[in-house]
C-alpha cells in the first residue's frame, strides 16, 4: 500500500486557509483523490476540548509553555487517531494548521524561540512532516482585519468567543509573519508560499498549481 501524502495549510489568521482548504478538497475530489480534512488544534473529540480551552479569551492567562504543550498534546492526539491511520491506509490528508503554526505563533509569537518546539515536534508527532505546505501571506493588516471581523461574527451569531489570539497586538503578528517567513526560507523543499493580496480565485490557482506539480506529478512520475 502505498502511504498518502500529507498537505498543510498555513498562514495569518484571516488569511483565508480554511476557505482555500475547503476548495482544494474539492478539486483534489473531481481529480479522483478524495483527502481527509482535519484541522488544528482540534479535529478529535480529545482535540476539540483542547481547542476550546486554547482558544477561549477566558484562557488569558495560560503561560506560553503551556500553550505551546497544549498544542502538542492536541496534535499527538490527531497523529495517532486520524492522520497516521490515513496515511498509512494510503489516502491524502488536508491539514489546518501543523507544527509550523507552533513554530510561527508559540516560538515566534511568544518568542520561545524555534528550539523548543523543534524538539516537542521530535517527541511529539516522531518527526512526521508535511510532504507540502501552502503557507498563505496576504498583508498583514488585510489579515488581521479579516480575523477581527471573522471572530466579531461568531460571537454575534453563537455566543461563543474564540478570539483569544486576535486579541494580541501587532508586534505578535509580526514576528508571528518574520518566523513565517524564516520557515519558509529554511524548508523551500516543502514549503510553498503563496504572497501578496490575491483573490480568493488567484490564491486558489497558485495552490492547485503547487499541488498538481509537487504532489501528482511527483507521485505519477
Ligand atoms: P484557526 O482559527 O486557524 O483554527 O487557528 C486557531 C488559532 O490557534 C490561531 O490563532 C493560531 C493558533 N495556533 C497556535 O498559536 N499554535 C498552533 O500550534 C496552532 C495549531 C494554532
Amino acid at each position: 500500500m502505498l502511504r498518502g501524502r500529507f498537505i498543510t495549510l498555513e498562514g495569518l489568521d484571516g488569511s483565508g486557509k480554511t476557505t482555500q482548504l475547503k476548495r482544494l478538497a474539492v478539486w483534489m475530489k473531481k481529480r479522483g483523490t478524495t483527502p481527509v480534512v482535519t484541522r488544528q488544534p482540534g479535529g478529535t473529540a480529545t482535540g476539540d476540548r483542547i481547542r476550546d480551552l486554547l482558544l477561549d479569551s477566558r484562557s488569558e492567562r495560560l503561560a506560553p509553555l503551556a500553550e505551546m504543550a497544549l498544542m502538542f498534546a492536541d496534535r499527538a492526539q490527531a497523529i495517532a487517531e486520524v492522520i497516521e491511520p490515513a496515511l498509512s491506509s494510503g489516502k491524502a490528508v488536508l491539514c489546518d494548521r501543523f507544527t509550523d503554526s507552533t513554530e510561527a505563533y508559540q516560538g515566534g509569537g511568544r518568542e520561545l524561540g524555534s528550539d523548543p518546539v523543534l524538539a516537542m515536534h521530535r517527541v511529539f508527532c516522531g518527526g512526521l512532516q508535511p510532504d507540502l505546505t501552502l503557507l498563505l501571506l496576504p498583508s498583514l493588516q488585510a489579515s488581521l482585519e479579516r480575523a477581527r471581523r471573522r471572530n466579531d461574527r461568531v460571537i454575534a451569531q453563537s455566543g461563543k468567543d474564540e478570539g483569544r489570539f486576535e486579541r494580541e497586538q501587532e508586534d505578535f503578528y509580526r514576528r508571528v509573519w518574520n518566523k513565517y517567513c524564516e520557515i519558509a526560507a529554511r524548508d523551500a523543499h516543502r514549503v510553498v508560499c503563496v504572497e501578496g493580496d490575491l483573490n480568493i480565485d488567484e490564491v486558489h490557482q497558485q495552490i492547485i498549481e503547487a499541488v498538481s506539480v509537487r504532489i501528482f506529478e511527483a507521485t505519477n512520475g
